[in-house]
């Protein structure tokens, strides 16, 4: 469970910025909102990085997987935010992560980036991997911002990486001969 809220001051003004929210596994219930959060964030996102209209069935494809382990944050019974994760050439790989538009900026994010690393650590994987469409600049500051790396272009997509365990260092297969090492670890 993830209760947390907190408080920064802007000039003489203490103004609310964390999102109170409690994280639980994923349920088919929670699949029309989970979706309908993901259609109105990423539909202009996946068309201006790929050309193509957003489809549901990519996202449920990817959540059903019987190896997929997917959270929602929720506040007052309603969905608000949700993450999927997976192995992935032995890392940890986020498949999908999103904050409702209205609950966007307060915390939220960084709460299941948080959440995501204690499962990394509890399966002992030395990395966290994510795609991020090219064209997501804002995903891609966020993830900086999250300590997130980026280590080649794939396609449409730039492939980022956080270390977890230096001394291991991130297992690096799956590469393609077509990756781009973008040399900005
Ligand atoms: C990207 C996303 C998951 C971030 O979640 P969030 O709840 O908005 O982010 P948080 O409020 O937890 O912010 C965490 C940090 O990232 C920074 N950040 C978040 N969005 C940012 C943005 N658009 N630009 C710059 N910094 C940003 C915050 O300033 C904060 O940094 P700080 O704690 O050092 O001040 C969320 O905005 C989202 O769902 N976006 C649309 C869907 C998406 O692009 N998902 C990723 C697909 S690859």
């Amino acid at each position: 469970m993830f209760p947390s809220e907190g408080f920064i001051v802007i000039g003489s003004m203490q103004q609310e910025v964390m999102m109170k929210a409690t994280s639980r596994e994923m349920t088919r219930k929670d699949l029309p909102q989970v979706l309908a959060i993901s259609r109105e964030n990423m539909s202009a996102i996946i068309f201006s990085s790929w050309g193509v209209e957003y489809r549901d069935e990519d996202l449920l494809h990817i959540l059903l997987e019987p190896t997929a382990h997917n959270e929602v944050l929720e506040r007052e019974g309603r969905v608000v935010a949700y993450f999927s994760i997976d192995d992935r050439n032995g890392n940890l790989f986020i498949n999908s992560i999103q904050v409702q538009k209205a609950c966007q900026g307060r915390g939220l994010g960084r709460m299941m980036m948080a959440r995501i690393e204690e499962h990394a650590r509890l399966r002992d994987s030395p990395a966290i991997e994510l795609l991020v469409q090219y064209t997501n600049r804002t995903a891609m500051e966020f993830y900086r911002r999250m300590g997130y790396r980026l280590i080649c272009r794939q396609g449409n997509n730039y492939l980022m990486r956080r270390t977890l365990d230096p001394n291991r260092g991130p297992r690096f297969v799956g590469l393609s001969g077509s990756d781009k090492p973008l040399n900005m670890q």
